[in-house]
């Protein structure tokens, strides 16, 4: 079976592939915003302990179940011999199937802005509202980014995708680095660096933690097993704890870095840091402007360019989950499981596409179904996905890896490809955060969002 459903083509393209599902719009549209939210920098140290010490350990368990089984989330379980656990990589094909429908949505506003920067239209920043409710314009975006995402895939990983990210990614680095440094220059830059790296703890709230929970799976792609299937495309030569350390830090690096672009922007502009999803297409276009007409074009356009290419090598892994599952169990054609989800994703995606203006009904969802302060829809499933449904994933692949499946086999996984492991501080690290950390932090942070949530107590 393993030669009919491929294999990466080298160690670094499994990384290159991996690295490109977790740096995406989370980076650098979802990061800045979330952290705008959650106050500053008590929501990034909080989201730099999640990556690192809980959900490192989770994505080494992620890619081990991966590449032991060779099989898509739900089919891995069953084929370790616990049949009942598949329910866990259909709740992460599910949550997948959710995250693409409305992270496509985004994607096509970025795909867009590609064209507004190239002709100029700066003042597309104080348009973004009427922009992303012209619902013929952002869902034509959509749906050539879905049928874009759909080409790659039906193609098969390898070729198309790793070769593309090996380019873009550090082009896309490049850029941000050189805005970087140009926001340094802006004034009113130390106050939005001062947001960003100054904590205040007193804004740490139930919220934030949850917030910064949800966004450390949602970054580095936990939690719904897309790291599962990736991980059975990997040969048993890849040291998987060396490559998910790889993973992490690219991401969190240009989470971080993106960071220290967007808030002197913001600052310096005088918007203020609470702009909610629009943040970054708020704040950019304005200072593109000031770089003059040739420059700013240029770079503008660069920008949105790769943000897009980004974007595209998180749907194409998003994808390839529930096509994996119904290759692999129901003996689907690829191409056919390919456009069939991209179909059937494209038209889940569609109240998230109108709950950002253009429908009353699914912008101020929630007030419709009774909330004071209405969520639109697509924050909405952004709450759900994101912040619930990962926590939880991550939450059950450590266990089962732990408990179930238990520490020695999946020792005896990693060991292939990492001579030493067995008896390292790594691996003491790894299974003392899989058996105890990360149950209890994940237990304890959704009891404390249940009896918040449901019951109105807050302890926190
Ligand atoms: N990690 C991606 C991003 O940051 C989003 C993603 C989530 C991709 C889950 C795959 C799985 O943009």
């Amino acid at each position: 079976m393993s030669a009919q459903r491929g294999e990466f083509g080298s160690r670094l393209g499994f990384v290159l592939a991996a690295a490109g599902s977790a740096v995406g719009l989370g980076n650098i549209w979802k990061f800045p915003y979330e952290v705008g939210n959650g106050g500053g920098a008590a929501f990034v140290v909080l989201y730099l302990f999640f990556c690192f010490l809980l959900c490192f350990p989770v994505m080494v368990a992620e890619i081990s179940i991966g590449r032991k089984t060779n099989r898509n989330p739900a089919g891995a379980f069953e084929a370790l011999g616990y049949k009942k656990w598949s329910i866990v990589g259909k709740l992460g094909i599910f949550c997948g199937v959710l995250i693409l429908s409305y992270y496509n949505v985004v994607a096509g506003w970025a795909f867009g802005y590609f064209f507004e920067m190239v002709s100029g239209n700066f003042a597309i920043a104080e348009n973004f509202g009427a922009y992303v409710s012209d619902v013929t314009k952002v869902g034509l975006y959509g749906l050539i980014f879905m049928s874009v995402t759909a080409f790659i895939v039906s193609g098969g990983v390898q070729q198309g995708i790793e070769k593309a990210a090996k380019i873009l990614m550090p082009s896309l680095l490049t850029i941000i680095f050189f805005l970087v440094i140009y926001a340094m220059t802006l004034p009113n830059a130390m106050e939005g660096l001062k947001f960003y790296l100054v904590p205040d703890f007193s804004k740490m709230n139930l919220q934030v933690i949850y917030g910064a929970l949800g966004q450390a799976f949602f970054s580095l792609s936990l939690g719904m097993g897309a790291l599962i299937t990736y991980g059975s495309y990997v040969s048993k030569k890849e040291n998987i704890v060396q490559s998910a350390a790889l993973i992490t830090l690219t991401d969190v690096g240009i989470a971080v870095v993106a960071g220290l672009m967007i808030f002197p922007f913001v600052f310096y502009q005088g918007l203020g840091p609470q702009q909610g999803p629009g943040l970054v297409f708020v704040a950019l276009p304005g200072v593109f402007e000031t770089l003059g007409p040739v420059l700013g074009v240029v770079i503008g356009s660069l920008f949105f360019m790769l943000l897009s290419f980004a974007a595209l090598t998180s749907t194409v892994s998003l994808l390839e989950v529930p096509v994996s599952y119904l290759v692999d169990e129901k003996n689907m054609a690829r191409k056919k499981a390919v456009w069939l989800t991209a179909g059937v994703i494209f038209l889940v995606g569609i109240p998230s596409l109108l709950a950002n203006g253009a429908s009353d009904f699914f912008s101020q969802f929630t007030g419709f179904l009774g909330s004071d302060t209405p969520t639109d829809f697509m924050t909405l499933v952004g709450y759900i996905a994101n912040d619930s449904f990962l926590p939880l994933g991550g939450l059950l692949i450590s266990v089962f890896a732990a408990y179930i499946w238990k520490k020695e086999n999946l020792s005896k996984e990693i060991s292939i490809g990492y001579e030493g492991y067995e008896g390292s501080f790594v691996q003491t690290f790894i299974n003392f955060v899989i058996s105890y950390l990360a149950p209890v932090v994940l237990g304890i942070v959704a009891l404390l969002t249940i009896l918040n949530r449901f019951l109105g107590i807050t302890l926190i």
